[in-house]
């Protein structure tokens, strides 16, 4: 059987950037309460849509990787925010990029999103039912804010990441992962007012109503990611003293530090971006780990853990050879 190799990684962070200063313009709020709630202390915001963002990552990663958007038999794009309802924002970023024919689809499980597309990726490449994927993460979730509120506006900003996994001979890539859900809290974090379960089907002012509860989703983020990492670490045989880098979700900083906490990881292990880029739901991962890779300080044989929560409440984590 094949591994699942990661063979090209790119990010897009829209330029324009929004620090917790210019929120304080407008919202009763302050850079103090914002950076020591959530450890944020700017993020980006998207005038294109999120095809767009993901179209520009997928190239970069499919430059690194040295393929041709031709070569891709299929995209999964993990997203919570996608240009129209049907078709995908997968299916604009293979017209965009002039592909020939890939099996086109988005998946949300929301901040949960890109470790989810990269465990089904890389089973069906592990299995050999597909040979090459774009595996990418991207949102514009600032979309949805309402500006006017508080609690919700500071916390999210605009991105996309992404990897190209490929059939390889090499024991690389995701090797052990598990993914879950906690259907019980699937109400804590919810956007109650879009859908076919609405009452009303959009709001006139294209507002939707970000309902949830912070400090019930920061107690489960912290038990879920830990068991999810706990059963990884498990079956890829690994103790703390094993793992090379930390890879986390960025929603709030102090979730960051208490899984390095239970991981034992000190700070030069934990791969974080959340001051500059906010919670960009299922695009931290992909970015993150671009980042650490253009700078160099991820290196070939490298373990990373990786970890995340978001809506559902889904959870995930994954083991990645580099
Ligand atoms: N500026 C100033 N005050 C604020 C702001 C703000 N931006 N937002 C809320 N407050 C006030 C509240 O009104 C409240 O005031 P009150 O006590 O007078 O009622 C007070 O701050 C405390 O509010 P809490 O919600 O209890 O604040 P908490 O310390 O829990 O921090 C936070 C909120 C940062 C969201 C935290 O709960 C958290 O990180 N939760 C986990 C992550 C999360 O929920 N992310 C959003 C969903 S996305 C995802 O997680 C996948």
């Amino acid at each position: 059987m094949p591994f699942a190799e990661i063979t090209g990684w790119g990010k897009c962070l829209p330029p324009a950037v929004l620090s917790n200063q210019d929120l304080s313009t407008f919202l009763d709020t302050s850079d103090e309460w914002i950076r020591s709630r959530t450890g944020i202390q700017e993020r980006r915001i998207a005038h294109v849509e999120t095809s767009d963002l993901a179209t520009v990552a997928a190239q970069r990663a499919l430059a690194a990787a040295g393929l041709n958007a031709s070569d891709i038999d299929m995209i999964i794009l993990a997203t919570a925010s996608p240009d129209t309802l049907i078709p995908s924002a997968a299916a604009k970023v293979a017209q965009n990029l002039n592909m020939k024919q890939p099996a086109v689809l988005d998946i949300n499980a929301a901040c949960t999103g890109f470790l989810y597309a990269l465990h089904m990726a890389t089973g069906l490449v592990r299995s050999g039912m597909n040979e090459k994927i774009l595996v990418i993460g991207a949102e514009r979730l600032t979309h949805y804010l309402d500006w006017s509120k508080r609690d919700s506006a500071v916390l999210f900003g605009d991105g996309s990441g992404a990897v190209v996994v490929e059939a390889s001979e090499q024991e690389v890539g995701l090797l052990a992962s598990s993914i879950g859900s906690d259907p019980e809290a699937r109400e804590i974090l919810f956007i109650p007012d879009y859908g076919t379960s609405a009452s009303r089907f959009h709001q006139p002012n294209g507002i939707y109503a970000l309902n949830f509860v912070g400090p019930e989703i920061f107690k489960r983020a912290v038990k879920g990611m830990g068991e999810a990492v706990g059963q990884v670490m498990q079956k890829a045989g690994l103790s703390n003293d094993d793992v090379d880098f930390v890879l986390p979700h960025q929603a709030n900083l102090r979730i960051i530090e208490s899984l390095a906490k239970r991981l034992g990881a000190d700070e030069s292990k934990v791969l974080v971006n959340i001051q500059n880029y906010g919670n960009t739901s299922a695009a931290t991962i992909p970015i993150a780990l671009a980042e650490a890779l253009e700078a160099g300080r991820i290196q070939p044989g490298d373990n990373i853990m990786s970890a995340a929560f978001g809506a559902g409440l889904t959870w995930g984590a994954g083991y990645i050879k580099w």
